[in-house]
């Protein structure tokens, strides 16, 4: 591809960025779509984040991704801000507008499109999810927003999942959040639960991890979606396979919140088919990275 003076930036802001896969999902949909854009990562220190945001605005760059650390902070650095992005408090894509940016969090959209194309539903489900820190608490609010009858959420630290259950039941007007400690999800009754992994328990290199490992709760488990994509079969997933049930890893997530940013940069809409083949690079990309 020929960069020219035509060419529209986007880019990806975080600390560190060294290993981002973004920058080649989006230069890879670039080339395939056809279109001139170029997309590049952006290591920027805290103290230096203001300045990144209002430097990228004034040099015409179109569309940002925003990771660690600064997907809460740069919240106050927009002109505007998806409703259901408000309502979590992070958000990872930027949109340029007339104003400034719009923030929107397709980490969320993302996995709610991951999840449907593996054909898991929310709508009506009952929900257990591992974990009370940020990523989980984004999670949870996803769920209740795309229609999950109950979320539990699991935590070793009770007073952290009880936090956040307060926080979305409240957001989102409902009770649907339950706290719970991790140990007493004898508790919950029955079975055929879809459960969320979403602590970074089990996480490259520590692959033989897990928050929970009795038999018992596995049985409890339809399907189960690790937000983990590195290993891309997490121990959490193993066991929840051993007891019968399907599981899944991030890795589609990672897909799909780029797809979403990228079709909010560009008004574009990506098919299904260009999905599954940028999916196959991806898996591609972790299998050389290991
Ligand atoms: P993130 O932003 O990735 O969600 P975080 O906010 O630091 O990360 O949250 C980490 C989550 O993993 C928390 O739910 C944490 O449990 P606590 O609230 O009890 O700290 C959970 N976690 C981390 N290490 C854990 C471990 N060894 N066992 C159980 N849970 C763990």
């Amino acid at each position: 591809m020929q960069i020219n003076g035509r060419s529209s930036i986007c880019g990806l802001i975080g600390n560190p960025v060294e290993h981002t896969l973004s920058p080649m999902i989006h230069n890879t949909l670039a080339e395939k779509l056809g279109h001139n854009l170029v997309y590049v990562p952006f290591l920027v220190e805290k103290e230096s984040l203001k300045e990144a945001v209002t430097g990228a605005y004034a040099l015409h760059i179109q569309g940002m991704n925003i990771t660690v650390p600064y997907k809460s902070t740069v919240i106050e650095m927009l002109s505007e801000i998806d409703a259901l992005a408000g309502k979590i408090g992070a958000v990872n894509t930027l949109v340029r507008t007339q104003n400034g940016y719009k923030g929107y969090n397709t980490d969320m959209t993302g996995l709610y499109r991951a999840m449907g194309a593996e054909n898991i539903r929310l709508a009506g489900e009952r929900v257990i999810l591992l974990g009370a820190g940020g990523a989980a608490r984004a999670v949870a609010f996803m769920c209740v927003h795309y229609g999950a009858e109950k979320v539990y959420l699991l935590n070793r630290t009770l007073e952290k999942a009880k936090t956040v259950a307060a926080e979305v039941n409240v957001a989102l007007q409902t009770d649907a959040v339950t706290a719970l400690r991790t140990e007493d999800y004898w508790t919950l009754q029955g079975n055929s639960y879809l459960a969320i992994q979403g602590t970074n328990v089990g996480l490259y290199p520590n692959t033989e991890e897990t928050v929970i490992t009795e038999e018992d709760f596995y049985r409890k488990i339809d399907t189960g979606y690790d937000l983990i994509y590195r290993p891309e079969k997490t121990m959490f997933m193993r066991l929840v396979e051993k007891a019968g049930g399907k599981a899944y890893n991030g890795l589609r997530m990672l897909l799909y919140q780029a797809l979403e940013a990228y079709e909010l940069w560009n008004r574009a809409e990506i098919s299904e088919e260009l999905a599954a083949e940028i999916y196959e690079l991806l898996k591609k990309e972790m299998n050389t990275d290991e």
